[in-house]
């Protein structure tokens, strides 16, 4: 078995066990690129500052970049016993350039080293993150621009409450996913920050220069704090929950969506491929895809879960508890991602079928408010309105009735203000017609929204 650069200080003695279990490698050999590309930059100021020499850094970055090819290639051998990346990259490294290599550590703890790892690859999966939001959000968007007009029924727990545009139901996803995307961009500002120099919890008696190496990387900032710096993983929890709320988004949309596309409802087909059969019974189209998403959202409040539990009771500064963090980022990151995909390609494969939508319209009195507001503008209290309805309501149901379907006479007979313009306010195509207030679920104001997301997609596309 290798020996590990802090063994000197430790008997000899080694139980395998032990080396099984305090392993990372098996999960953190996936910062292989930061750690090197963060290697190289230190390195780069060591010889800045006359901490090694020119040529030491020269042999520094050429042994790494092999590296780094080799992993590219799949030639590199991760070697368990060297515990973690970190180590796993110097250790190939001595044997690679020898001497040169052993300076590279200078100045540096694995704590600060691991923290400035996950916050490299933090930010470039954020990145990617809402890369994958906006293709979910234009695919929405594309949706409610190709079939947006389809007076469809709202629900309030999850009975028929107002119609709206089809168009506006699907915005309301949009929404949802540009909260999740401005939370991810805004964590993004607490992930983008330096920690390198902060060494193993006191930073350094050595003259390094932190700004020259926030500078190599790119960030756009250094910690304040060495304690701080190598303790911190609010990052790495701010990211998880962003990723989990995102997620039960992802579920709420796939819940409705395995509604809608049941046989009662039928209101959404969804494309064949996103759909699985059944062993046994030969007519069934499942929404597993959908299915999946919800079910996989759990994944992401275990890994929020377990991370916060795992900080919970950890003294300053850093314990190596922190190494469990990798497990929980990575997961929510692969889980998240590949929903994301997932439902944007439902998204984009499934159509809503018109005329199922409209032949139920009449049922479950989607006018009714429509009507109490009706009765408002005439001059009728709200409170009385909404009482007159109701009772209307009451004798077309014992009537199998809907409200338009009531003569004039009858509705008349409820309340006096009713004149024959009344009609113009029933049916569910009616209702969306008279909304007024901005934000509604009518016509013009689903032409505002469109408006909004064409102007607004293109521009973060853009930029
Ligand atoms: N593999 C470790 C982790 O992920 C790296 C830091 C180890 N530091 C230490 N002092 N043992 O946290």
């Amino acid at each position: 078995m290798a020996k590990k650069s802090w063994q000197s200080r430790m008997s000899g003695a080694v139980d395998e066990l032990a080396v099984n279990f305090v392993e990372s490698i098996s999960v953190d050999w996936r910062l292989y690129k930061y750690d090197i590309v963060g290697s190289i930059a230190h390195a780069q100021m060591l010889s800045e500052q006359g901490l090694i020499s020119k040529d030491e850094f020269r042999q520094i970055k050429q042994g790494l970049t092999e590296i780094a090819e080799q992993i590219e290639a799949g030639k590199f051998k991760f070697d368990k016993s060297q515990e973690d990346i970190h180590m796993v990259i110097e250790a190939a490294l001595t044997k690679n350039i020898g001497e040169a290599a052993r300076k590279l550590h200078t100045g540096r703890s694995r704590n600060d080293q691991v923290a400035l790892d996950m916050r490299l690859w933090l930010r470039d999966c954020t990145e990617t993150i809402i890369e994958r939001i906006m293709k979910l959000q234009e695919a929405l968007v594309k949706l409610a621009q190709k079939q947006g007009q389809v007076v469809m029924p709202g629900y309030t727990h999850l009975q028929r409450a107002q119609p709206v545009l089809s168009g506006h139901y699907l915005l309301a996803f949009a929404e949802q996913l540009q909260r999740d995307r401005q939370r991810f961009s805004d964590a993004l500002k607490r992930i983008n920050v330096c920690p390198l120099g902060s060494g193993a919890l006191a930073g350094s008696s050595l003259p390094l220069n932190r700004r020259r190496v926030m500078e190599l990387l790119g960030f756009a900032e250094i910690t304040r704090n060495s304690i701080d710096g190598i303790s911190d993983r609010d990052f790495c929890a701010e990211f998880v929950f962003t990723a989990a709320l995102t997620a039960i988004h992802l579920s709420r949309l796939a819940e409705d969506w395995i509604i809608y596309s049941t046989q009662e409802f039928g209101f959404i087909r969804i494309g064949d491929a996103y759909c699985t059969g059944s062993s046994m019974m030969p007519q069934k189209r499942n929404p597993d895809m959908l299915e999946l998403i919800r079910g996989k959202s759990g994944q992401l409040h275990g890994n929020l879960t377990a991370l916060l539990t795992m900080l919970k009771g950890q003294p300053l500064a850093y314990n190596r508890d922190m190494q469990e963090d990798k497990k929980q980022v990575f997961d929510a990151a692969d889980t998240l991602e590949a929903t994301l995909a997932m439902a944007a390609a439902i998204v984009a494969n499934t159509r809503f079928n018109p005329d199922k939508i409209q032949a139920g319209l009449d049922e479950g009195f989607l006018d009714a408010t429509a009507l109490a507001e009706y009765l408002v503008r005439k001059g009728v209290p709200f409170r009385q309105a909404h009482q007159i309805v109701g009772e209307l309501v009451a004798q077309c149901e014992a009537e199998g009735k809907s409200l338009a379907q009531k003569p004039l006479d009858e509705l008349q007979k409820a309340c006096d203000k009713i004149e024959a313009d009344v009609y113009e306010n029933l049916t569910a195509e009616n209702v969306v017609a008279g909304y007024a207030v901005e934000g509604s679920a009518g016509k013009q104001q689903l032409q505002e929204q469109l408006d909004f997301w064409q102007e607004h997609l293109k521009r973060t596309v853009e930029k």
